[in-house]
């Protein structure tokens, strides 16, 4: 089993996706956030604030550098900027999870979490930049992905399921 890499927009459901990969396969999971999170002990939220963006990236590409150098057999769900990372490919097999920015942001505010989800992602603060970040990283996502997977109005089994098969049949 390869790793695979799950890259796409903030609010995409890659987390969602992830979960429901583990329960139908062999694969575990782990985030880059959640990584990045117990390794400062404070929340990315925290992080932006206090140290900055740049401060963030920097502790993603340690993160990928660990990743490529020492997990096999992973699903790694990632944070929204993670694809920028030059080693992804020798990470794994990279997967975008896509969907047009409006359905995603549908998706995220008919959470019942809605408020919390977007207040801890401070690059969804200001939605017209949000909606910029959108535009401009898309056609990148596309560039790095070895596979696409529409997410728009499946659920994240659905997702789950052709993202395994398509796994499976790009091997
Ligand atoms: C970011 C996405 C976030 C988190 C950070 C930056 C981005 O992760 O890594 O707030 O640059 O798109 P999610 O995609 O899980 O929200």
């Amino acid at each position: 089993m390869k790793n695979i890499i799950l890259v796409g927009f903030m609010g995409v459901g890659k987390g969602s996706v992830a979960r429901e990969i583990i329960k139908i396969s062999d694969y575990m999971s782990i985030d880059t956030d959640d990584l990045i999170e117990s390794m400062e002990n404070r929340t990315v939220k925290k992080i932006f604030e206090e140290s900055g963006e740049e401060y963030f990236r920097n502790l993603e590409k340690k993160v990928s550098l660990w990743l490529q150098n020492s997990v096999t057999n992973t699903l790694i769900s990632t944070g929204g900027g993670f694809y920028k990372q030059k080693n992804l490919k020798d990470i794994g097999v990279v997967v975008f999870l896509n969907s047009p920015f409006d359905k995603i942001l549908k998706r995220i505010k008919s959470h019942p979490n809605a408020a919390k989800k977007l207040k801890k992602r401070p690059l969804l603060n200001d939605l017209k930049k949000a909606k910029e970040l959108y535009k401009e990283r898309l056609p990148q996502y596309t560039a790095v992905a070895d596979i696409i997977i529409d997410v728009t109005d499946k659920s994240a089994l659905e997702c789950a399921k052709e993202l395994l098969l398509k796994v499976k049949t790009d091997a």
